[in-house]
């Protein structure tokens, strides 16, 4: 999810992989860490904090060696430490390993390799692969093929770089699900997560593909799949200058985050379906279920778009898992004397897991002896570590102001625990859990199709780019998506925008309603939907212009709406995760046309740690 670096050549790798790293800082990072090869020895160096901590700390030895890797953290398994930082290292102190991804089955490698006598230093899931690369080299004495063979075995995401002191001219790269990109120069190779660490060097450069690794040594490079066979690369010029890498080819991080949904959704899930019983595994939660399963209520609490991602999660909650559960503002439950006490669970939602409010819930549901867990999404942030246990989102750091990417990852963690409860509550059977998990893992490439309209909305943005007011319909599951598509609008665009339930709005609204005030129903085929129809037409007899985002069979909409944007159908409570990337879209276009600073709108802050 952050930053690789490698370098081998004739030149001191130490300067090529610091500066690559400092490069890599803007995709966000907890720690960092180097390793080397010189004099036959393998030399590590790592640390939480920032890149120049690391590079103030180096010993004078580092500065002779010509190979090495390097790399920045973003915590997925193990709090951002030391000790978890990377380059990992096996048993014998030989081979040293940095790694960009999740692997899923790390458990099951870890307690086989334990067994066998190996011992490991850390939390991370990364550490497993290390030591399952040393296993395989007792057994080839070759670095290539020792990678090769350990990663057969793994599942998961991964982009890595190893080096051997028993081999030390050789680096060899790999990916899966993890971008990364060799820098070819003159009898000096690089490897990077992307470019932007590399172009300095070299503009000449070759993209790993999804199961491709790769051996390179001064003399040249060997690429294979990891099956074996042979792969012939072509050497491609980077034309792009750095700001635009940064922001993965697209103008803002915010459009980057967009459209990493579908990767990011994935990853949510990672490992934590089993299908054939029909539900989800979440290890995060293991010590805590039977407190959450004798809870009577549950209470989400949270902020802005987390508060949101609430509201959604309450309806899953209180549908499959038929658990009463409220949700509240942080910042109203903390000063109210709230109810609780030891047979409630507090869930805490939160991205940055630093926000002042919902900390401040916290401590509160904590003193008075309830049960604490978080959803969050920067693993060893303040709520991740207060609480008594959580689930991680795995989202990858979130750069842009306006939180989208993150969203998504709540309501699939949310759904996840939703599926959990219900199985071991009764309330979802085994076949409806099943189907669940089935819908769960096919939910990526449905986000991936509603992407594909991004031609549609640039038009309705343009068509009301100069409205100066918005409305927001929606019902159910997607009447919290009507206030979430209306804030994101607010963030960026500075347009008042008002999210409603539908049917709510003949109780007020409706006197808002003329040619000047678009309306944007959230209307995708669930149960809700007729009920919706009915809402529209009152919209419509008061000549109110309309966009729908629809499902993608719905042909009654047409008639009705001035502009559809689709989605693929799903299961109702996982509607939401579809329906909100259009509006996202459909924020960020109205913004631009508006020249507005999407990635740092006025006024407001990524983590809002003050009251
Ligand atoms: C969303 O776009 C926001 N900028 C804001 O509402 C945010 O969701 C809120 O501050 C909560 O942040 P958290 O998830 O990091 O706790
Ligand atoms: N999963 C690994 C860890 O937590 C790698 C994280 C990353 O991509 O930076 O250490």
């Amino acid at each position: 999810m952050c930053g690789i670096v490698a370098y081998v050549g004739q030149k001191p790798a130490l300067p090529i992989l610091l500066d690559g790293l400092k490069r890599l800082e803007y995709r966000g990072y907890d720690s960092a860490g180097v390793a080397v090869v010189t004099d036959g020895h393998l030399l590590i160096h790592k640390k939480a904090g920032k890149v120049r901590d690391v590079a103030a700390g180096i010993p004078m030895d580092f500065e002779a060696a010509t190979i090495g890797i390097g790399h920045t953290r973003w915590a997925t398994h193990g709090e951002p430490s030391d000790t978890n930082a990377h380059p990992h290292f096996d048993c014998a102190g030989e081979i040293a390993l940095v790694h960009n991804g999740i692997i899923e089955n790390y458990a099951a490698i870890k307690s086989k390799l334990e067994a066998g006598g190996h011992v490991f230093k850390t939390q991370t899931d990364t550490e497993a692969l290390v030591h399952l690369v040393e296993d395989w080299y007792r057994v080839s004495h070759d670095l290539f093929t020792a990678v090769r063979l350990a990663l057969l075995e793994v599942h998961g995401a991964y982009g890595i770089a190893v080096v051997s002191s028993r081999e030390p001219s050789r680096v060899v790269a790999a990916r899966k699900g993890s971008p990364l990109v060799l820098g070819i120069g003159n009898g000096e190779y690089f490897v990077a997560s992307d470019p932007a660490a590399i172009i300095s060097n070299t503009r000449q450069v070759v993209y790993l593909e999804d199961g491709e690794i790769v051996s390179l040594d001064p003399s040249g490079y060997v690429t294979k799949t990891i099956q074996n066979a042979d792969v012939m690369k072509k050497v491609m010029e980077v034309t792009l200058e750095l700001e635009q890498i940064e922001k993965g080819g697209y103008d803002h991080f915010m459009l980057k985050e967009i459209h990493e949904q579908p990767e990011t959704i994935m990853n949510t899930l990672r490992g934590r379906l089993n299908e054939k019983e029909g539900t989800a595994r979440l290890g995060g939660l293991r010590e805590l279920t039977d407190r959450i399963l004798a809870a009577d209520r549950f209470t989400i609490t949270a902020c802005g778009t987390s508060w949101h991602a609430g509201l959604v999660g309450q309806y899953m909650l209180e549908q499959y898992a038929r658990i009463p559960v409220r949700v509240e503002y942080a910042s109203e439950f903390r000063y109210r004397n709230p109810i609780v006490g030891p047979s409630d669970v507090v869930w805490l939602i939160s991205q940055s897991g630093e926000t002042a409010d919902t900390l401040a819930a916290l401590r509160e549901a904590r003193a008075r002896g309830a049960t604490t867990a978080g959803i969050v999404n920067v693993v060893g942030s303040s709520i991740a570590r207060e609480t008594d246990g959580g689930t991680y989102l795995h989202a990858g750091p979130e750069i842009g102001v306006a939180s989208t990417k993150a969203f998504t990852s709540q309501l699939t963690a949310l759904s996840l625990i939703t599926l959990m409860l219900g199985r071991l509550r009764g309330t979802i059977g085994p076949d409806q859990g099943r189907a669940i998990v089935h819908e769960l893992e096919i939910l990526p490439e449905k986000a991936e199709k509603v992407l594909e309209q991004e031609q549609t909305v640039r038009e309705i943005a343009r068509e009301f780019q100069s409205i100066r007011n918005f409305l927001y319909l929606g019902r159910g599951y997607n009447f919290p998506v009507a206030l979430e598509g209306a804030l994101k609008l607010k963030e960026i665009s500075y347009i008042h925008a008002e999210g409603y339930p539908a049917a709510e709005m003949k109780h007020g609204p409706i006197a808002l309603i003329d040619r000047d005030m678009p309306v944007v129903f959230i209307t995708p085929r669930d149960g809700t939907y007729k009920k919706v129809l009915s809402n529209i037409q009152e919209v419509k007899a008061r000549k109110g212009r309309l966009i729908a985002v629809a499902d993608e069979n719905d042909q009654e909409i047409t008639r009705l709406a001035d502009f559809v944007l689709r989605v693929p159908h799903t299961l109702d409570f996982l509607t939401p995760i579809l329906t909100i990337i259009p509006l996202q879209l459909l924020a960020y276009y109205i913004a631009i046309d508006r020249g507005c600073n999407v990635d740092q709108p006025r006024n407001l802050a990524k983590s809002v740690t003050v009251e």
